[in-house]
């Protein structure tokens, strides 16, 4: 199995290109399924989780045309099946982002139900109850969510009583040809939310309110083909920014979107970090020097995001002074820490809450990512640690970030992917 090879103590410098966002690209092409018409989507990232997305758009009939730039052209006019299988959904779980769209356009669906997973118990318990509040009839058998509509879905007040980022997908999706108005309450606010529904409407859908937490769609008959890029990546921005802090070094994120990382860019500043950005593209100069350890509550946006909270506490690690770092979405996202802590660094953990004390230098060590974000904490951990780091189950981190070693190389780093 693949491994990545890191040896410290380079500072980056350079330029690198945001590829496209994975959690706008995922219910993006999710709701193709919502049109018959040829429609392509343009500047996916070529990761695992994408190549996943179009297999199952595959596995039910759709005609799927990939080009060397990543452009997808996809045709649901030859669907036969409305099924998302056990073995495609196991390994990702925002293949219940097609559930919402199957039944609005096709008036049924049968998605596997998605289990645990290594950051906690994950339900989709308001994505089941917003689509039977839009008149679904949903049961779960043999471990499968079987939802079926008579004719069309119908517009519904939805009120989310937490905040969900592919729940809110899952539903606005479903509302675009429901029979009336739908309003979405205590929506995400999230940018990939705000991407989607810019792509539902360049296909004809009437939405207004996205990117504010009520989301209010007039259903439509049909919607149409269209071409639509998918957004810059911020959580792969941010990781790029916060390896240019954690080194004393300089990058340049290029192609990339400023506004969706304010929380971040305002962590950053405060850690000592020079910031300074333009239209499609943020810089981090650290100037050579030590980080200042700073607090993170983690919350829906737009307040600091759950999947850069590993990224923090690595920075953290060897930071002047304590950082406190608080996980409000998920219950078991602290996985990185055991596996920091075999690099050195002084992290307590209790409950929700870890208390970082920055150390002068961590250490080179073989180690293990758990999840994805928390494998970008221990390639930023690996970045700065004294001798070599040998990262194990680096399909994790495949399954978000692009060319990982290309892009690291290009600023600097001494990274390789290795057999043993
Ligand atoms: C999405 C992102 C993920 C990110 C997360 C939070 C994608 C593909 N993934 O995941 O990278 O870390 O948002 O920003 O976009 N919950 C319920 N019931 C539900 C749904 C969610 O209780 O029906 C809870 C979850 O357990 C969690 C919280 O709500 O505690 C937020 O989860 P949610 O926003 O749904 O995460 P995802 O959409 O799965």
């Amino acid at each position: 199995m693949d491994k990545l090879l890191i040896t410290g103590g380079t500072r980056l410098n350079g330029v690198v290109r945001a590829s496209g966002a994975k959690n706008a690209a995922l219910p993006i092409l999710a709701a193709t399924l919502l049109t018959k018409e040829l429609i392509t989507i343009k500047n996916l990232p070529h990761l695992h989780d994408i190549t996943t997305m179009l297999e199952l758009l595959g596995s039910m009939g759709c005609g799927v045309v990939v080009d060397e730039k990543m452009s997808v052209q996809l045709d649901v006019s030859t669907l036969n099946n409305c099924e998302a299988p056990y073995e495609l959904v196991k390994t990702m779980r925002a293949s219940i982002l097609v559930l919402g769209p199957l039944v609005s356009h096709f008036g049924k669906a049968i998605v596997s139900l998605p289990g645990g997973c290594a950051i906690g118990s994950r339900p989709v318990d308001l994505h089941l109850r917003g689509l039977e509040a839009m008149g679904a009839t949903i049961s779960v058998e043999g471990g499968d969510i079987v939802a079926s509509v008579d004719g069309r879905l119908k517009g519904a007040r939805i009120f989310f009583d937490k905040v969900t980022v592919t729940g809110t997908e899952n539903l606005l999706m479903a509302a675009t040809l429901a029979d009336g108005q739908t309003i979405l309450e205590n929506a995400a606010r999230e940018p990939e939310v705000v991407d989607l529904a810019e792509c539902l409407i360049a296909m004809g859908a009437k939405i207004t309110g996205h990117g504010t937490d009520t989301i209010v769609i007039e259903g439509v008959e049909a919607l149409h083909g269209t071409s639509y890029p998918v957004m810059p990546d911020r959580i792969e921005t941010g990781t790029f920014l916060v390896a240019a802090a954690i080194t004393g070094g300089k990058v340049r994120v290029i192609d990339t979107n400023v506004k969706s990382l304010e929380a971040v860019l305002s962590k950053l500043e405060e850690a000592g970090a020079k910031v300074s950005s333009g239209e499609d593209w943020i810089e981090v100069d650290m100037e050579g020097r030590r980080p200042d350890a700073v607090n993170i509550s983690t919350a829906p946006y737009p307040a600091f995001p759950t999947d850069m909270q590993a990224q923090f506490v690595a920075l953290n690690s060897v930071a002047n002074g304590v950082g406190r770092v608080i996980e409000n979405i998920f219950e078991n996202r602290f996985m990185h820490v055991d596996e920091m802590l075999r690099m050195g660094a002084d992290i307590e953990v209790t409950g929700n809450t870890a208390i970082v004390r920055g150390c002068e230098r961590l250490k080179g060590a073989p180690v293990m990512a758990t999840d994805l974000r928390a494998s970008a904490s221990l390639v930023l951990s690996a970045l700065v640690a004294e001798g070599d780091t040998k990262i194990d189950r680096i399909y994790h981190i495949d399954r978000g970030y692009e060319c990982i070693e290309e892009k690291f190389g290009a600023l600097g780093a001494k990274i390789s992917r290795v057999l043993n």
